[in-house]
């Protein structure tokens, strides 16, 4: 924001305050120019660490460290005029105990220049969460499905249903207690998410979580439909981009083996026409 813009970037008090209003818009970016269109039409951009899976081809967001994070977030901060970026909290940066996670959470902050981050957990992050909150952390809480868990969860699983409903409902209780601004619920049974978000103060986002949520997100590459296998249920594809870069990539390796391209207008004359001259 330069200092005579009219632009007032979005805050964590602005996105708790939205509780109940209207719905919060939310989608990753990983570079500055998907941040920039993201900023256009969001109210948050969340630097998610699906950037190693989206991004670096990892096979699932434990190997995503503190230094891409930052290279990732610096990015989207410069493409970010109104929305609010969160950055993620990297799996290993913050489990440890409260130290631990102030200690990178403001290293995430002070070197991407975002005013907040998330991090996964529930009852058990509550502690860590009050600490950062109570130092100048904002952050934003992740229950439901936490994907640096997969492990320990057996898969990308919906969590909540039956008897552990009780559990994520005491995760979300938690970590708004903990001073969280909002909580994202991951592959939550709709109905599920629907008591949760009745029974916080604070807005929930959903991701597989049904309408009831105070807001939604998702990974902007999947809605874009860059990736032409990967379809989860829970993500509405707007646009089939991954089968237009293709096509398009297809034309190009075509037009380059029969000496279509590069034609006479993408070429440099060796002699200037005389209106070029100076
Ligand atoms: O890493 C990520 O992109 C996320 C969202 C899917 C919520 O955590």
């Amino acid at each position: 924001m330069s200092a005579t813009s009219p632009v007032r970037p979005v805050l964590p008090p602005d996105i708790r305050a939205r509780k109940g209003t209207t719905p919060i818009v939310v989608l990753t970016a990983y570079s500055t120019p998907v941040a920039r269109m993201v900023d256009r039409h969001c109210d948050i951009v969340l630097v998610g660490d699906s950037v190693g899976m989206v991004i670096h081809g990892l096979p699932s967001t434990l190997g995503v460290t503190m230094e891409m994070m930052i290279l990732h977030g610096r990015a989207v901060v410069r493409g970010a005029e109104k929305a609010m970026p969160v950055i993620d909290m990297p799996f290993g940066s913050y489990e440890e105990g409260p130290q631990q996670a102030f200690r990178n959470a403001s290293r995430l902050m002070a070197e991407t220049g975002a005013p907040a981050v998330k991090l996964e957990g529930g009852v058990h992050m509550a502690e860590t969460i009050a600490f950062l909150t109570a130092r100048g952390v904002p952050v934003m809480a992740h229950v439901g499905l936490t994907p640096q868990s997969v492990n320990t969860l057996g898969g990308y699983k919906v969590v909540g249903r039956a008897e552990e409903a009780e559990k994520v409902m005491a995760d979300a209780r938690a970590v708004e207690d903990a001073g969280a601004f909002s909580v994202v619920l991951e592959k939550v049974p709709e109905g599920l998410a629907g008591r949760i978000t009745q029974a916080l103060t604070i807005p929930t986002i959903g991701i597989g979580a049904g309408v009831r949520c105070d807001g939604q997100v998702l990974v902007v590459d999947d809605m874009l439909g860059l990736f032409t296998e990967f379809r989860p249920k829970f993500v509405k594809r707007y646009a089939e981009l991954g089968q237009a870069a293709d096509e398009a990539i297809a034309a190009y390796a075509a037009d380059v083996r029969s000496r279509a391209f590069p034609a006479a207008e993408h070429s440099f004359p060796d002699v200037l026409p005389l209106k070029d001259k100076p």
